[in-house]
């Protein structure tokens, strides 16, 4: 029986002593009222128990985090008819690199980036009749939570200073790839990133793409085939170019923001999600990927 808890306690007491803690994003102005000394951590262990270590009950900023919940929510609402719009190949790039978008007439290489990610959004602004609201729903669905809200502050920082995302999304527009307007699609995508979640409730939201589809209450959401293809996407480009690093450390599919979150997760064993504000160069968690790194290996326990 591996003791998840004393794991849990090590790993925190490890990372306390790592005098580098990465920078807090500052491109959203909003995020660097954070406390860069906060770190927590909560693991679900599928049908048997949950750990909680440091502040894994303190809200933040989810950000990119989000991006698998909307791509969940659109492959729900369109099934197939999303990869028509959007690739599944890892980038290479960081995300919110525009170039790549250009060469390849419109076509984000994956939902993850934020080409992707406001496609996706834009695919949700068609199909939702309230976005907005539809949403926070199915993540409160999701979690059996109704506590979980955005965050409007962070939401309106975002877009006084997304120029890169206005390009994008206007780039986008150009080839066709953009159905609804610019700014109802991006008001939209702020708004998403701007979701405030503790660790818990990451972990929580995440149950259902370790647990074939089906939520923490056990009702299906995606189908199994949907959530095996959600976790590939994780694995492949949820760290943008730090994708391979993100495997060759850690060894889970997993997804980051620019909060300081990252959720990872062993198909049908464990879901974890980290917080740690500070930022590597790549705009993922510094000492939440190292935390992680420190998990699969003590535990033993990862897709490899
Ligand atoms: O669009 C943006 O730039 C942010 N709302 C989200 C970026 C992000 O979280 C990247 N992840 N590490």
């Amino acid at each position: 029986m591996i003791d998840f808890k004393s794991i849990l306690e090590d790993i925190k007491q490890q990372i306390s002593l790592v005098e580098d803690k990465g920078n807090v994003a500052d491109y959203i102005p909003e995020l660097k009222n954070v406390n860069k000394n906060a770190f927590g951590v909560y693991l679900n262990v599928l049908k048997n128990d949950n750990f909680g270590v440091g502040d894994y009950q303190t809200k933040f900023s989810t950000q990119s985090i989000t991006k698998v919940l909307t791509l969940a929510l659109a492959v729900a609402k369109k099934t197939d008819d999303v990869w028509k719009r959007v690739d599944v190949e890892p980038s290479g790039n960081p995300f919110n690199f525009l170039t790549l978008l250009e060469v390849e007439n419109g076509i984000p290489r994956n939902p993850f980036i934020n080409s992707g990610a406001i496609v996706i959004a834009d695919i949700l602004v068609s199909e939702l009749e309230n976005p907005k609201e539809g949403f926070l729903d199915f993540i409160r669905q999701i979690t059996n939570d109704q506590s979980i809200d955005y965050d409007y502050k962070v939401a309106a920082s975002e877009k006084e200073t997304g120029f890169k995302n206005y390009a994008i999304a206007n780039l986008l527009k150009s080839f066709g790839n953009l159905k609804n307007d610019v700014d109802t699609v991006l008001d939209f995508y702020f708004m998403q990133c701007s979701l405030a979640m503790t660790c818990e409730q990451i972990t929580n939201a995440f149950y259902l793409f370790a647990n074939k589809g089906k939520c923490l209450q056990d009702k299906l959401h995606i189908t199994s085939s949907q959530a095996k293809r959600i976790n590939a996407i994780m694995l492949t480009c949820g760290f943008y170019d730090e994708a391979g690093e993100f495997a060759f450390e850690v060894g889970l599919p997993g997804k980051s923001g620019v909060g300081g979150g990252i959720v990872a997760l062993l198909p049908n064993k464990f879901v974890i999600s980290v917080w740690s504000p500070g930022l590597n160069k790549k705009g993922n968690s510094k000492l939440g990927m190292q935390a992680l790194e420190l998990f699969t290996s003590k535990t033993e326990l990862s897709i490899f």
